[in-house]
């Protein structure tokens, strides 16, 4: 794709690479991705604002060469420096001798390590800071953890655009460059839900706050040029996305405790504590909401968004081969570690002669700094009545417990 204009003096120049299916490792990304990219020239001074991932290099150029000579980019602007981002600034600082790199304070520590170039010269700017490129000015606001400490925004009041970087982008690529062409709007909204929930899901509080710096600008935006998917125009879908994000990053709030009881079971023995453990439950906390799931049983995504969402849980695995079985680390595998502090947690499971799973669980949970309920509650082989009274006071203790 080849660049594209956006307003008065701003261009689109990034890449598209409809054929990634999977980014960072863990995002599935059924429609492609873009890597976008923008110039922006005032009547003295040009700026890049973000580089592209660096496997798309050649392309990146022509399309910057199509609205300005490379030599003559005056700054390149960093409103986050993940590699997607970053990748092309060693490279195109050879080809723009006379280009500054501007960045917030971690942005140029980051970029210093990941371009292993100690001595790269980076001009540190601060929240609010301004950059006049004649006729037109670029002020910078931190927006910290979305996703990473160094993101911030760029805005250019005179032409009512704000870049974002990866905020109220997503992993969407069309051969259209505005959000007013969308030819499956479906799977936008997929694609959108899906990198909110991977990238922003663990930062609900920052997004509230970025979400608030957007609000407070002086005149609204008429253009959002994320850095991934479309641009979000005002006639097309930006005030649905924000709408989106507000709800997505709304703080849940439960009218009862929320206290789930995980499970799986090969021959019924942990199942039968899980039972005793939610009755113990309870019987301390009457009005909770505790339901007991055999993991294999459920939708593990489900499974993942209660285990975040819940205000304490109760975890059984059996030992089989002297761990923990795989269902369970699956489930604990998609715990929000930002977010897990704290949490209070019941570790139980049947064994029969060395019994690792239930301590193994437990040091997991600790080293997500959960707050683990004693030493928690193993039985040998088949629980007899006694172990199954014991299992319900065990249930009732952690409860009164928080
Ligand atoms: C394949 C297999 C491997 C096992 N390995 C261990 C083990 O390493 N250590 C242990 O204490 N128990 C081990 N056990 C015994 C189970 O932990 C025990 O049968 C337990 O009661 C099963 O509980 P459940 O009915 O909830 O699955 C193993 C059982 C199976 C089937
Ligand atoms: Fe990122
Ligand atoms: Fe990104």
């Amino acid at each position: 794709m080849s660049a594209v204009k956006i307003t008065e003096g701003i261009y689109s120049v990034g890449i598209q690479n409809p054929n990634m299916r999977v980014f960072d490792i863990v995002m599935k990304t059924d429609s492609g991705t873009t890597y976008n990219s923008y110039v922006v020239k005032g009547s003295e001074k040009t700026a890049l604002i973000e580089t592209c991932h660096e496997g798309f290099f050649h392309q990146y150029l022509e399309n910057i060469k199509e609205v300005c000579p490379l030599e003559e980019i005056d700054y390149i602007i960093m409103n986050h420096n993940e590699p997607d981002h970053s990748g092309s600034i060693a490279k195109l600082l050879e080809l723009m001798p006379k280009a500054k790199i501007i960045a917030s304070q971690a942005g140029s520590l980051y970029l210093k390590n990941i371009t292993n170039r100690c001595d790269l010269d980076v001009q540190k700017v601060k929240d609010g800071e301004t950059l006049d490129l004649g006729g037109r000015v670029l002020t910078f606001f931190f927006a910290p953890n979305l996703h990473w400490p160094d993101s911030m925004f760029t805005w250019v009041e005179d032409a009512k655009t704000l870049f974002t970087c990866d905020f109220l982008g997503c992993h969407y690529c069309e051969p259209y460059t505005f959000d007013t062409n969308i030819a499956y709007p479906k799977a936008y909204d997929a694609a959108l839900k899906l990198y909110y929930g991977a990238i922003f899901g663990p930062f609900a509080s920052f997004v509230r706050k970025g979400l608030e710096k957007i609000k407070a600008l002086p005149v609204q935006p008429e253009f959002i040029c994320t850095s991934h998917g479309p641009v979000l125009t005002k006639a097309g879908r930006m005030d649905e996305v924000i709408a989106n994000y507000e709800a997505w990053s709304a703080p849940v709030v439960h009218e009862v405790p929320v206290i789930p009881v995980f499970y799986t079971s090969a021959y019924g023995n942990t199942a039968k504590l899980a039972e005793k453990i939610r009755e113990g439950i309870l019987e301390a906390k009457p009005n909770a909401e505790c339901v007991t799931y055999d993991i294999i049983e459920h939708d593990m995504d489900k499974l993942h968004a209660l285990i975040n969402e819940c205000d304490a849980f109760a975890v059984g695995s059996p030992t089989l081969n002297r761990d923990a079985v795989p269902p369970v680390w699956n489930l604990l595998a998609g715990i929000d570690a930002i977010n897990a502090a704290k949490k209070p947690a019941l570790v139980f499971g049947s064994f029969g002669w060395t019994g690792e799973a239930v301590g193994n669980i437990q040091t997991r949970l600790l080293g997500l700094k959960m707050n683990v309920f004693e030493d928690g509650f193993k039985v040998t082989f088949v629980p007899n009545e006694e172990d199954l009274e014991n299992a319900k006071e065990f249930g009732k203790s952690f409860a009164l417990s928080f």
